[in-house]
């Protein structure tokens, strides 16, 4: 229970609309008449929600020659899971199977590849469309006059770059000092300018704290319009539908021939606390449980702890607002000592070649290693913590993501060779890591969140949102409830909507 007394709120409207990205009307028709314009010149329109949720819902040829991985506008309509690597639509969404040779559990452990989305090969520019999208059709914002704030740990301020750069407006993204090489290179090559463009806060994934304070510094200039990820609900409603409707689609294709099976559970390590949203839906599907990850090494909803973490992308030492907290199963914490050196294990011959010929992992699983990126690993370690603590066996599935794959982290792999094998993984290291990391996955870190352990996660949320970022309190508090939550489903039939009535407009200029 919340011991905080409830202030009045005399304009909710504004603050939900303008804060939380939450309006359903035009707000500001001028501002509407330049997007239109603009979209008009440059040929834009835009997918509704329900369109990227069920693809089949949109003719295939939309995206023309489109080089997916260019910014093109007609990647808007790729920014979906159902593409393959090279941008060709699939009818289920990439994934695989992990199976025990690899896991040591006996539960099926499914893993969709996030590295087929457009332009940033990582399924965070659905996240920077699902903030900006909205804004256009209401009139928040004006690509000809606004800067977009792309506040992250690093793919969704390239995902928003991204789609700034299709709309030829500025973009600036924000994100600590010490994440991935690829991720500054990716920005310089994608940015017109980024001396100004890319503003580097202090620390390394765990520093959160600090990317908010650089956004409520840009504020104060009212042509930058922040879209901060970690409190737009538009994050959370996208994943919910689009992510949910696919993960689903995955999980039935993969049931179809195997009967009996039933989707036990859903892992997602947080960091905006988008992706997890998807578990919402799963849970009222299946009655799947859905686990928040996060880094052993900053055991933030474990512990209420501190600390630093190489786990990049999934920020720390705060509860995003965004976090249905209350409809959380289960916590787990890994180490990013497994993670990194898995990276290195799943990209290398003699690791490769040790789980092919003394592990016996399919050689059809070793080829989509590559496309586990840190936060992938993660994720896949979290799955076999939980199928341990809640006791799963063969016939209930765990279901996850590859948010990004391994071609973001080159520059990691040689410092963690460097730092922990001597500048060359060998055969030897590989079984050193196998016994390590994979054979005897722990469930020390796992909790099962009874209703203290929920209160005690959602109650530390108080602190980032109300006290330091000011968040009035009645929105803090209306989160702990379910209704909050499916009431905001609404939003989406009125997005689409509005998307709709946008795309005639633009056709008609
Ligand atoms: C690589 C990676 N993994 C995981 C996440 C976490 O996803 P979410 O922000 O939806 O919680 C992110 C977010 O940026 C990410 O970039």
């Amino acid at each position: 229970m919340s011991t905080v007394t409830p202030r009045s709120l005399p304009d909710q409207a504004s603050y939900l609309e303008g804060q939380f990205g939450l309006a359903d009307r035009v707000v500001d028709d001028h501002a509407l008449a330049n997007s239109v314009a603009r979209f008009a010149e440059r040929n834009i329109t835009l997918p509704t929600f329900a369109e990227l949720a069920d693809p089949t819902t949109i003719d295939a040829a939309r995206v023309g020659d489109a080089d997916p991985q260019g910014p093109d506008a007609r990647n808007l309509w790729r920014n979906h899971w159902y593409n393959d690597v090279k941008g060709a639509r699939v009818d289920v969404p990439d994934h695989i199977v992990l199976p025990k040779e690899l896991t040591g559990v006996d539960s099926p452990i499914i893993v969709v590849f996030g590295d087929r989305f457009p332009m940033i090969t990582a399924h965070k520019v659905l996240a920077a469309y699902a903030c900006l999208a909205p804004r256009i059709v209401c009139g928040q914002f004006d690509p000809t006059a606004h800067r977009a704030i792309w506040p992250s740990t690093g793919n969704y301020a390239r995902g928003g770059i991204a789609i700034s750069r299709i709309m030829a407006s500025r973009g600036v993204a924000i994100l600590p000092e010490g994440m991935s090489q690829e991720r500054f290179d990716w920005l310089n090559e994608w940015c017109e300018n980024p001396a100004d463009d890319v503003i580097r806060t202090v620390g390394t994934e765990s520093n959160v704290k600090e990317i908010y304070d650089a956004c409520n510094e840009l504020a104060k200039d009212p042509t930058n319009v922040i879209l901060n990820q970690f409190c737009e609900f538009g994050n959370h409603l996208a994943h919910y539908e689009v992510t949910g409707r696919a993960l689903s689609h995955v999980f039935d294709t993969v049931a179809a021939d195997r009967p009996g099976l039933r989707l036990a559970a859903f892992t997602s390590a947080t960091g905006s606390a988008g992706t997890i949203a998807a578990g919402d839906r799963l849970k009222d599907t299946y009655g799947t449980k859905i686990v928040a990850v996060e880094a052993l090494e900053c055991p933030t909803l474990l512990e209420n702890g501190y600390g630093e973490h190489n786990i990049q992308g999934i920020g720390d030492k705060h509860v995003p607002l965004i976090h249905n907290v209350m409809n959380t199963d289960v916590v787990v914490a890994v180490s990013d000592r497994a993670t990194d050196q898995l990276q290195v294990m799943f990209n290398t011959d003699d690791g490769l070649g040790y789980l092919a010929d003394r592990r016996l992992v399919p050689r059809s699983v070793l080829a989509t290693l590559q496309h586990f990126g840190l936060s992938s690993i993660c994720n896949v370690l979290a799955a076999i913590s939980t199928a341990k603590l809640l006791g799963l066996g063969p016939d209930d599935a765990i279901i996850t993501v590859a948010t990004d794959g391994a071609a973001m982290y080159p520059s990691e792999r040689d410092k963690i060779t460097a730092r922990d094998f001597g500048g060359g993984f060998t055969n030897l290291d590989a079984a050193a890591v196998w016994g390590e990391h994979l054979a005897n996955v722990a469930t020390a870190h796992a909790i099962e969140c009874t209703e203290p352990v929920r209160n005690r996660i959602f109650n530390l949320g108080y602190y980032t949102w109300v006290e330091q970022q000011g968040t009035p309190i009645e929105l803090f508090d209306a989160r702990r409830s379910q209704s909050f939550w499916t009431g905001l489903r609404r939003f989406l039939g009125a997005w689409d909507g509005m998307i709709g009535e946008f795309n005639e407009r633009v056709a008609a200029v």
